[in-house]
């Protein structure tokens, strides 16, 4: 078979990162191999995400930039995926008129066909389903990609909650649950391929499968913790109106459940809250995570803040700081408001400015931080079973006349810090370590967004160190 390259560029969520994974191995099937070069390319795809108006432009940009590359190479072929596809459908070819594909959410099962029919005609094709339908149809032929220590599996698309700011219930349609056979099959696959941790991808996982009537999620999470040579399950994302005892029971329970939890909280003003349509209140969220707390005193818990939706005042802001303070978040990813296409809080008046904004954010990531690292510096001592990912660069041993090079591991505790490791006066130490085998880390030094630690070679010492702790092995 003749050697074809695509280059996939993806923007945007684990969502988008799913998808593409899927797009890849449909365009393998056609004797598309994936490179990290544009030059190289007959097809370029980029996969999109519209959730703020600086994800699209920077889609935008990357589409202007393919313009020369057409020029030099005349049967390049060109592809917009995605949430800005699936928004724009034909009007981005006004754009961007050298495009010969626009495909919308749901058009990933035909791609092959729709590529196979540019390769022949060289024609132009916008593939856009309704995303409003009822339903998307499961993909019956998810190939399992090749071998890989973590990745992410879809459970469900859409989302029903129609939170005013946001895009995602337009581009990406009614919630869908899939069959959790089909999971679970998919998983068991991977897991024979050197799969040792899953994070299962929805936009509001804890109203898994209630339409269809099929399993509750914490039913699908009983079953992926039954399959052998799984090590770790992480999931994402709950929303805190829906987010129940159930979960917080199979979090405590399930010793494979990883102790993190993400549960975004967008604001700290009731205010705020409910013309955000979120359907719960700060009291409830706060209700909720000191329940969690209680039960599973040791789990992380990261959220999202969106600064600056429209109408909120500076009150509001210092009730988002405050929230901020009560609740210590190991993690926080905050936003300016981004106005978004049939979002109705584009409507809504009394717009904050951007220098408002970006004052607003500057002041909530600085107290963040303060708590970030404070957690970071808390677990500075411990010793944490680390699932070795792969080595993220490799470190001179220092000692010129040794030819050894130490590597740097790098893996994630189960509350999903970042953790690197090796051990300098014993660059060997770490020989014989493989992605996917889990470590006895002694944490040594916490950074802002990263740890550092040395493997604990003698057990006992491990055991010492973790005191009760037990953890996914
Ligand atoms: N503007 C800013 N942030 C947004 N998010 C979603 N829509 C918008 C918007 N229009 C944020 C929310 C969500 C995260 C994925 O993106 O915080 O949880
Ligand atoms: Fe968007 Fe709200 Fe659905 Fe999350 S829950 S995807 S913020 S509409």
């Amino acid at each position: 078979m003749v050697n074809k390259y695509l280059y996939l560029n993806t923007i945007g969520c684990q969502m988008n990162v799913y998808d593409s994974e899927q797009i890849a191995m449909r365009m393998a099937a056609l004797g598309y191999q994936q490179t990290s070069s544009l030059e190289m390319a007959d097809l370029v795809i980029v996969n999109t995400c519209t959730i703020r108006a600086k994800a699209e432009q920077k889609a935008f940009s990357f589409l202007g930039r393919l313009a020369r590359l057409k020029k030099k190479k005349p049967g390049l072929i060109t592809g917009v995926g995605g949430c800005v596809a699936q928004q724009e459908g034909e009007k981005i070819f006004k754009r961007i008129p050298y495009l010969d594909l626009v495909f919308g959410t749901q058009a990933i099962d035909r791609l092959p066909y729709l590529i196979q029919k540019i390769e022949k005609k060289r024609c132009r094709i916008v593939d856009i389903e309704q995303a409003d339908k009822p339903h998307f149809k499961e993909a019956n032929d998810n190939i399992a990609p090749a071998s890989q220590v973590s990745r992410f599996v879809t459970i469900m698309r859409g989302c029903d909650n129609f939170c005013s700011y946001c895009v995602v219930p337009y581009v990406r349609g009614r919630e869908t649950s899939r069959h959790p056979d089909v999971i679970v099959n998919e998983i068991k696959e991977l897991a024979r391929s050197g799969l040792k941790e899953v994070t299962l991808l929805g936009q509001n996982v804890n109203s898994y499968g209630k339409k269809e009537g099929l399993c509750s999620f914490t039913e699908l999470l009983a079953r992926v913790s039954q399959i052998e040579r799984l090590l770790r399950i992480r999931f994402t994302t709950s929303h805190p109106k829906d987010f129940d005892e159930d979960l917080i029971n199979a979090l405590r329970t399930n010793e494979k459940l990883c102790d993190h939890i993400h549960l975004p909280v967008q604001s700290g003003s009731n205010r705020v809250l409910k013309r955000m349509n979120r359907k719960y209140t700060k009291e409830l969220y706060l209700d909720k995570v000191a329940k969690l707390r209680d039960t599973c005193p040791d789990i992380a818990i990261t959220s999202d803040i969106i600064v600056g939706f429209p109408g909120e005042s500076e009150a509001d802001f210092d009730e988002s700081l405050d929230l901020i303070r009560t609740i210590e978040f190991d993690g926080l990813f905050a936003f300016k408001y981004s106005d978004r296409p049939n979002a109705p809080a584009a409507k809504f008046e009394e717009k904050v400015s951007d220098h408002q904004m970006k004052k607003r954010l500057q002041i909530l990531l600085d107290l963040q931080d303060t708590f970030t690292k404070k957690k970071n510096q808390a677990l500075v001592g411990s010793c944490l079973p680390i699932l070795a990912e792969g080595f993220s660069k490799r470190q001179s041993s220092g000692n010129l006349n040794h030819a050894h090079q130490a590597v740097q591991w790098t893996g994630r505790t189960s509350t999903n810090k970042i953790v690197n490791f090796y051990q300098d006066d014993n660059p060997e130490g770490c020989d014989g370590l493989s992605p996917g085998e889990l470590v006895d880390v002694k944490i040594e030094k916490a950074y802002s967004h990263s740890l550092w630690g040395r493997p604990v070679e003698d057990k006992a010492a491990a055991k010492r160190l973790k005191g009760d702790r037990s953890y996914a092995a």
